[in-house]
Order: C-alpha cells, then sequence, then structure tokens
C-alpha cells in the first residue's frame, strides 16, 4: 500500500521551504536548538553567503541527454553526491528521528551519519538501514574510546566518523534565551510550548514516550547514558577537552573500517589526520554551531584542497542548501557533500515523505544544474566551471 504524500510537501518547492513549515511545527526551544549557530551567528551567516563568491561559466551545445548524478566512495556507487549529516537529538525534532532519516537516506541510495548523541540505539539503526555511518562524540580517555568503538564494530557499522570541533560545548546563547538543554528541564513555559504546539506534543513527544519509554542518549558511550527529560539529571560529558591526536591514532588501530575525521577547517590538521590514517575528512565548521567566527566551508575547502593528495577523501558540510551550492564545492576538488538541518526539518513536518521529497528536490536540482552547466558526469565538474569575484 502506496501512502498518500502530506499535503504539506506541496508547499515545499527548495530545502529553504522547510524551515518556515518547521518553525511553526516545532516548539520554540527544539526549533532554536536545530536552526541556531554559536553567540553571533557569523559563521552560521557566512557558510550561506559564501556560495555567492563563486559564479558559474557554463558551457553550451555538449549534448546533456546521457546526464547521472551517481558517485562512488568507498568502493559504493550512492545515487546523489551528497547525504546527511549526523545530527544529536533528531527523535526530540521528528518521531523516530535517527530511524526516520536512516531509512530514507537508504531507499534514496545517499549516505546517512548518525550522531554519537541520538536517542536510538545504533544497533536498532544498523539494523532496520545496514549501510548507515556512525559518528562519535568522544572524551579523551582511552577505556572510554575503546569500549565505544567495540561497540560499534559489534553493532556491524562498516564507518566511523570522528567529530573533533568539540573541544567544550559552544556558546550557543539562543538555547539558553529559548530554554532548550540536554537534558531537558520541566517548566512552565515548556509546558506552554507544548500546548501551543499540539501537533509536535502528540505525535512525537508523547507518541515517543508511550510507545518506547523516555528517550536516553543511547549511544554516547558503550552504555546508555542520561535521559532527554530529567529535572534533576545532568549530563557527563567527560574528559572531551583532552580528546587529541593520539585518540586518533588508537582509533585507526582499533578500527579496521572506514574512518572519517570531521570538523577540520585547516590544511595542517587535514594533513594530519590523513598522516595518521583517514580514509576521508569532512570539513565543516559544525553548521556555524560551535566556534562562532571561525571559516565558512566553503572556503575552508578552495584552502585546503590544493595539498590533499592521495588515496583519501574530501567531503565537505555547514551551509549547504541547494543543488549549486553542492556543485560549487564538487568544482572546487570535493568528493562529496553533507547536509544537516532541512533533512531533520523534513523528517519533523513529514516524515519518511518529507525526508524523501527533501532529497528529490536536491537531486533535481543538481541534475538540473549539470544539464545548465554542460556536464554529464560529476566527475567533470572542475575548477573551470568558476569564476571567483
Ligand atoms: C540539530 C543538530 C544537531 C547536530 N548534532 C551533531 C552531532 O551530534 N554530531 C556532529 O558531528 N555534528 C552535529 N551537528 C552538525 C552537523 O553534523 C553538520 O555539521 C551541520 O548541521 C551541517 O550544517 P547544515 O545544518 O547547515 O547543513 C548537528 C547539527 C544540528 C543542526
Amino acid at each position: 500500500m502506496t501512502r498518500k504524500k502530506p499535503s504539506i510537501l506541496n508547499k515545499i518547492y527548495a530545502l529553504e521551504d522547510l524551515e518556515v513549515h518547521a518553525k511553526k511545527h516545532l516548539p520554540k526551544p527544539v526549533f532554536g536548538y536545530v536552526a541556531g549557530g554559536a553567540e553571533r551567528n557569523h559563521t552560521l551567516r557566512n557558510n550561506a553567503e559564501d556560495f555567492a563568491n563563486y559564479k558559474f561559466v557554463p558551457n553550451i551545445l555538449r549534448n546533456v541527454s546521457e546526464r547521472s548524478t551517481k558517485t562512488e566512495i568507498f568502493g559504493r556507487q550512492w545515487d546523489a553526491p551528497f547525504g546527511i549529516s549526523p545530527m544529536g537529538v533528531s527523535a526530540l525534532a521528528a518521531y523516530r528521528g535517527d530511524i526516520i532519516l536512516a531509512d530514507a537516506a537508504q531507499k534514496m541510495n545517499i549516505p546517512m551519519v548518525i550522531s554519537g548523541s541520538s536517542l536510538i540505539p545504533m544497533e536498532e539503526i544498523i539494523k532496520l538501514a545496514p549501510g548507515t555511518w556512525f559518528q562519535a562524540y568522544l572524551p579523551g580517555e582511552h577505556d572510554k574510546v575503546e569500549n565505544l568503538v567495540l561497540r560499534v564494530k559489534k553493532a556491524g557499522f562498516e564507518t566511523l566518523v570522528l567529530t573533533v570541533d568539540v573541544a567544550v560545548l559552544a556558546g550557543r546563547e539562543n538555547n539558553l534565551r529559548n530554554g532548550f538543554s540536554t537534558p531537558l528541564r520541566p517548566s512552565f513555559s515548556l509546558l506552554y510550548q507544548g500546548l501551543t504546539h499540539p501537533n509536535w506534543s502528540m505525535n512525537t513527544f508523547l507518541k515517543t514516550i508511550f510507545k518506547h519509554g523516555m528517550p536516553h542518549f543511547e549511544n554516547f558511550l558503550a552504555e546508555r547514558g542520561e535521559p532527554v527529560f530529567s529535572a534533576s539529571i545532568n549530563r557527563d560529558f567527560g574528559k572531551r577537552s583532552n580528546l587529541n591526536w593520539e585518540h586518533l591514532k588508537q582509533i585507526r588501530k582499533l578500527w579496521d573500517g572506514n574512518l572519517i575525521v570531521k570538523g577540520i577547517l585547516n590544511k595542517g590538521d587535514a594533513l594530519k589526520a590523513i598522516n595518521l590514517g583517514a580514509d576521508a575528512i569532512i570539513i565543516s565548521n559544525h553548521g556555524g554551531r560551535q566556534l562562532d567566527s571561525a571559516i565558512s566551508s566553503i572556503k575552508a575547502l578552495e584552502n585546503i584542497r590544493p595539498y590533499i593528495k592521495g588515496d583519501c577523501k574530501l567531503f565537505v558540510d555547514s551551509g549547504f542548501r541547494r543543488g549549486t551550492d553542492v556543485i560549487k564545492a564538487l568544482a572546487l576538488g570535493a568528493d562529496f557533500v553533507f547536509i544537516g538541518r532541512p533533512f531533520l526539518y523534513a523528517a519533523s513536518i513529514a516524515g519518511i515523505a518529507g525526508v524523501t521529497h527533501a532529497i528529490n528536490l536536491l537531486k533535481e536540482e543538481i541534475d538540473r544544474d549539470m544539464a545548465l552547466l554542460g556536464v554529464n558526469e560529476i566527475d567533470e565538474l572542475g575548477h573551470e566551471l568558476l569564476q571567483k569575484y
């Protein structure tokens, strides 16, 4: 039986439209947590604005009737040159958020990364969507590193992403202003938000609690973590600021699958990660959510690309919303692009149909833009198609 497409999707013409509807659907603290950046949001804005510095110089009369957006990484062919970034607490924004995202990605044959701050056990997710990747937030403690990596391996993941731009918690004042924290604290204002967003309260929050019990941080360490809603329990992030290159060496020894380092913004760190055996790096400023005024990802990509030789793949995320954004990164030498918030908004307003719709929109944009650039294959996207001014 095919389910009817949710009518809200008839109003979604581009990924940017998703945010408008998610803002209405989600309680203010949850929406603010997803949408927000750090401090003055400089990086959040620069991520979006810096794409405008690169313009296209298209080719004509090339017979582009046989185009394909298929892209190969790690020996597997994906249907599009983009995937879904890891996003913590997704199951609070969308009912079974991590599973919805992983399932949609699997159906559409694009990669999806589940977050170390996710609320559904990794074993459950990988069972449903076997190609899913896992992202770890690790404290700088060798025993905790080892135990988590062994759990990820045992669960059957083939690709591990280590996020490295979170030495401490970021300054996200919007969370403080909106009353968002992990765990969420009961308060009158939260109750008011719940009452004024009944669709989210019934179909995401209460449905989760009635059907699955109180969600916990399931994948932060080898053992189950804290609940997502509590008046008194504090989250233990471990010795995050201790994490250093020695831990990357340790992980490389323990992990024989694909190892990706996420959150690199300069060439020295990129080269170090490659020397220590990373199979890919993700150039990322965490969607503008960590160090405010950090360089935009597209600019960092331009800086780093010339120094990366050999087999290590270069991925990028933060601020990508359009087919043209993705193509600019590929033309600057990225091998793949990841996108976060829009897919979570899509899951929150329309579940798996929403995420599928969003993936299709972006894929269609890339396909159309390739035709207008005179290009048939992703591999043909190169520097000569861009001019910077
Ligand atoms: C709600 C939310 C939660 C996130 N949680 C994580 C996380 O758990 N681990 C991680 O490495 N990055 C996390 N990120 C950062 C994303 O992986 C990604 O770098 C960023 O969202 C990309 O930018 P974009 O949302 O503008 O596409 C999160 C981002 C958002 C929006």
